[in-house]
């Protein structure tokens, strides 16, 4: 789990964030994303194995050791607003989330967020696992800025509503995958944020969790919280966002109603993988010709 809490309004841009006064205009909107774009150096990527840095470099040419994962990426998310990012595996939308957290800074573009913002990014990521879930509550709310004496009283409901018994107790590294998400699903969601970025990680917990987390985020957006997520679960864009859009390729394909913009997704993927097909079978028929 990643959090982040912003108290105030803040931009990132290529200049790097800078913190503007929450002002009393209130601007409408909770986020606003301008022709982001956000460029990996492939140079300083982490290569893993020697085989993979070979393929690697023998793949790029010495001119083009950079790729565009976003580019021209322009939206805003309004107050009360639950939007759904999905798209194919690659299109960007894990980036995405980590420029609106601030830990990636924008190439080019800028990203404004208005109030508190708490993120949920990989589960489980930001504990110290030798410390009880107890502790890593407390910590958690340190790294987010809050008092301890607000954290501890806000301590029961978090350990309420992660529900794992004795287990609040002991050192995370005992728990099990799904506890792990449950706790930090309690703590990021328990923060009062105004904006909540999502990556994936409702389909974690079992299927009284499921119910009780997806509530709990209907709970966020109708008071008038906004709520980004990316899913891979249709279903859940279309019942429980009021918005979604589509990601390829790092580029906007669609945005607007969930229904349209699945439909559209499923189509398109479904004419992906025909296409994906056919090739298949004609290489197959030209190596058998
Ligand atoms: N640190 C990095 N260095 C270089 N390329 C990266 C890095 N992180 C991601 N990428 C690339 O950027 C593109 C977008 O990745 P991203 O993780 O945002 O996709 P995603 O839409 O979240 O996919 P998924 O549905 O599989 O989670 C991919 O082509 C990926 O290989
Ligand atoms: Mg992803």
């Amino acid at each position: 789990m990643v959090s982040i809490l912003r108290k105030s309004r803040t931009e990132f841009s290529p200049a790097g964030p800078a913190s503007l006064p929450a002002g009393p205009v209130d601007p409408g909107y909770m986020m606003r994303v301008e022709d982001l774009g956000i460029r990996y150096d492939l140079r300083l990527t982490r290569k893993t194995t020697i085989r993979g840095t070979f393929r690697n470099l023998t793949k790029i040419s010495r001119d083009d050791r950079s790729f565009w994962a976003l580019r021209n990426v322009s939206f805003e998310v309004a107050h009360g607003e639950s939007l759904a990012i999905i798209g194919p595996n690659g299109a960007g939308k894990s980036t995405l989330l980590q420029v609106m957290a601030g830990i990636l800074t924008p190439s080019e573009g800028r990203i404004e967020v208005v109030g508190h913002i708490s993120t949920l990014l990989t589960l489980g990521a930001g504990f110290d696992v030798e410390l009880s879930g107890r502790d890593n509550i407390l910590l958690a709310g340190a790294f987010m800025g809050i008092d301890a004496r607000e954290m501890r009283e806000r301590l029961p409901g978090i350990i309420e509503f992660a529900d794992i018994g004795q287990f609040i107790d002991a050192q995370i590294r005992t728990y099990s995958s799904g506890m792990r998400a449950r706790l930090g699903f309690s703590i990021a969601t328990a923060v009062d944020p105004d904006v909540l970025i999502i990556d994936e990680v409702l389909g974690t917990g079992d299927a009284v969790f499921r119910v009780k987390s997806q509530r709990r985020v209907m709970e966020l957006a109708k008071a008038a919280k906004g709520i980004v997520m990316v899913t891979h679960d249709l279903n859940w864009a279309e019942e429980f966002c009021n918005r979604a859009m589509l990601l390829e390729k790092g580029r906007i394909i669609a945005e607007g109603s969930p229904a349209e913009v699945v439909a559209l997704h499923r189509e398109r993927s479904d004419r992906a993988r025909l296409e994906r097909d056919a090739e298949i079978a004609r290489q197959v028929a030209a190596a058998t010709a």
